[in-house]
């Protein structure tokens, strides 16, 4: 099995807190197939793929969070998840969760570190 390649992301200061920002990884299919959540120092990443209908979350870029910045929300039907671990926390999700993809921030740098089978 190959090796995780180092993934730069953006910059920490790229991200607005609280916001998030959509990216996509090399070789991926779609534009923004993932995004990342900020607040704080707190930084996660999920894949955008909403699990209640397989939607994409946003309906425009970096459009992930409810009005307030509190929590996730999928523009497609309403539901919520949360911030700091993706679990379902309103809406039609029934209790499913985003997937996370894990990240680091290294020296201001938001880092991935991905196989190509993850993709
Ligand atoms: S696809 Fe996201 S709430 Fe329905």
């Amino acid at each position: 099995m190959s090796q995780p390649s180092r993934h730069v992301i953006c910059r920490l200061v790229e991200i607005p807190d609280p916001g998030a920002r959509g990216f996509s990884l090399p070789g991926a299919r779609f534009p923004d197939e993932y995004f990342l959540v900020r607040r704080g120092a707190a930084v996660h990443a999920y894949r955008n793929s909403c699990p209640h209908a397989g939607r994409f979350l946003n309906w425009k870029p970096d459009a992930f969070l409810t009005r307030d910045r509190a929590l996730i929300m999928c523009s497609a039907h309403g539901a919520l998840y949360r911030m700091d671990n993706g679990a379902c926390a309103g809406g039609p999700c029934g209790g499913a969760a985003l997937t996370a993809l894990p990240v680091a921030v290294e020296q201001g740098e938001v880092v991935t570190y991905i196989r190509e089978k993850q993709l």
